[in-house]
Order: structure tokens, then sequence, then C-alpha cells
């Protein structure tokens, strides 16, 4: 399948190309309206006296990249945290693929299985290889036999191009390198959704394009996701939908076009301006 979604975005530096998902037919002409991953019905969340999420409404769809961006402590980590239950919210819902985020216990372990997330810190097991990195929890919480968790895990260190790399350990990883590893451990799970939280912000530049790439091919390929990101070119050439936050409310939802050429609320423009400098 191929779907061209922008002609500026950065290749496929991995050079591989990934399995389509269930969902991917979906990705091509819209998403499914009956498929939500994620729906967020009038969800609050403070830390102490500081309201960080006001009511936020939001519903993901099955095969759609939802790009969430906004200025620096808008309230983006948090919204994202809240997904997979790493912070725990005050008022609402949060539903995942309709089910509510249990509080504690193996139902939540079980939704962070369905929920792969990818962070700005690789948060790699240091004293594993990235090989072991990937397959430790196939084999502990997914039960596969330790030839079954190998073969996955080198097909995925494959495909996000670290498979040389496999018997390394992180701290003699590039930082592009551990989020490959990274994005491979989340994909292992088979998530339903995944979530990318700055993965490329801690990134040299010349490192960005070809993590991007992995995400864009990702997108392309019907994953699901939701992500908060500083890269402006890769959001309006890969999302669907541009969630753009401030002071904890989600002041717009637009496709990409719409929201980077006609932003609606006077914020929006303010932070285009500054961010592309126009
Ligand atoms: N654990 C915490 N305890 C107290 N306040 C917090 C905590 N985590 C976040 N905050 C505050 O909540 C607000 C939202 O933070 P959040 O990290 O979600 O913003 P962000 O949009 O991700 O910002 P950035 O672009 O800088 O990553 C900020 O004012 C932040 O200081
Ligand atoms: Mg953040």
């Amino acid at each position: 399948m191929n779907i061209t979604v922008g002609a500026s975005g950065p290749p496929n530096a991995a050079g591989a190309e990934f399995e389509s998902y269930p969902n991917a037919a979906l990705a091509v002409g819209g998403a499914d309206p009956d498929d939500k991953r994620i729906v967020f019905d009038g969800v609050n969340k403070h830390f102490g006296d500081l309201h960080v999420l006001k009511d936020i409404n939001l519903t993901v769809r099955g095969g759609e990249v939802v790009a969430v961006i906004g200025p620096s402590g808008s309230g983006k980590s948090t919204l994202c945290r809240t997904v997979n239950g790493l912070e725990r919210i005050d008022s609402g819902t949060i539903r995942i693929d309709g089910n509510l985020i249990p509080l504690e216990g193996a139902d939540l372990a079980k939704l962070r299985m369905k929920v792969g997330m990818v962070f700005q810190q690789f948060n790699l097991f240091p004293n594993k290889t990235a090989l072991e990195n990937v397959t430790f929890a196939l084999v502990k919480v997914r039960g596969l036999t330790k030839q079954e968790a190998r073969d996955r895990a080198m097909r995925l260190l494959e495909r996000v191009g670290v498979e040389r790399n496999c018997n390394q350990l992180p701290a003699s990883l590039s930082g592009g390198q551990q989020q490959r590893v990274a994005i491979a451990r989340a994909l292992a799970m088979e998530p339903s959704l995944m979530l990318f939280d700055e993965a490329t912000s801690a990134l040299d530049p010349e490192i960005v394009r070809g993590v991007l790439g992995i995400m864009r091919d990702l997108a392309e390929n019907g994953m699901t996701m939701l992500v908060v990101t500083h890269e402006m070119g890769f959001a309006r050439a890969t999302a669907d939908r541009i969630v753009f936050m401030d002071n904890g409310q989600i002041l717009e939802d637009a496709p990409p076009e719409q929201f980077f050429e006609a932003p609606r609320c006077a914020r929006a423009q303010k932070f285009l301006a500054d961010v592309l400098g126009r």
C-alpha cells in the first residue's frame, strides 16, 4: 500500500517497509467513525492549584494520526500520559478501544500493552542490550518463547535500521539509535495505538529526519498515532488532524491545511507566527 501524504516529508531512512496494520485500509479515505481508539470526554486534571487539562474532548479513530502542538506548558505531555494511565484524571472519562482506563493492577498493565509510548528520553533498560530491551516484555508479559521473541525483535530492529546494534547496551548507542530501539520495543507489543511525546526533541538535527521517517512509515501503514511534536513540517505532511493546545485547553482541532493556512484563534496564529517565523 502506498499513500502519499505530502511531498516534502522525510524519506524512510531505515530503508524498510513496515507491514500493514489491520486498520491500514482505513488510513486512506479517512478513519472508520465507529473505530474509536481514544475518546476523551470532559477530562480535567489538576496538579495542586494548577488546572492542566481543562474539559478535554477528543476522539482519535483507528488509522488516524493526530498531532498535538502548542506552547511549552500547555499540557501536551500530560494529555499523552493520561492515555496510558501514567497520570490520573480528576474528572471526565478516557476510553481506549471502548474501555475505561483502569486505575491499577493487572488491567492497567494490560492497557499499557495496547498503548505503545515513545518519549523524548529513550527510557531503555540501561543494563539490557538493544535486543533484550525488545524481547524482555515479549517473554515476561506476552509469554513468547525466547526464540519467538528474538525472531520478532530482530525483525523489528531490522525495520527501524538498528539490527547491527542488537547486542549493544543503550549507553553505547547514539540518541537516534536508542530512539529506534524504543520504537521497536513499543511495536513489538503490537499496540492498538502509539503515543509519541517529543520523540525527536533530544536528537541531533541530522538524526531527526530518520526517526521522523520511521514514524511516517508507521502512519502510512495505518498505525493509529497521537503525536506531540514541535516538527511542524512533519505534522503538516503526516497528520490527519492538528490539535492545538494552550493553557490546558484544546483551542483548535482541524485538518493540517486548514490549521496551517488559516488558524482560527489568535493564540494559534501567534504560535505559528513565532515557530514558523511568519
Ligand atoms: N508532575 C507534575 N507536578 C506538578 N506540575 C506539573 C507536573 N507535570 C507537569 N506539570 C505542570 O503542568 C503543566 C503542563 O505540563 P506539560 O508537561 O503537560 O506541558 P507540555 O505542553 O508538554 O510542555 P512542553 O512543550 O514544555 O513539553 C506545566 O505547567 C507543568 O509545569
Ligand atoms: Mg511536554
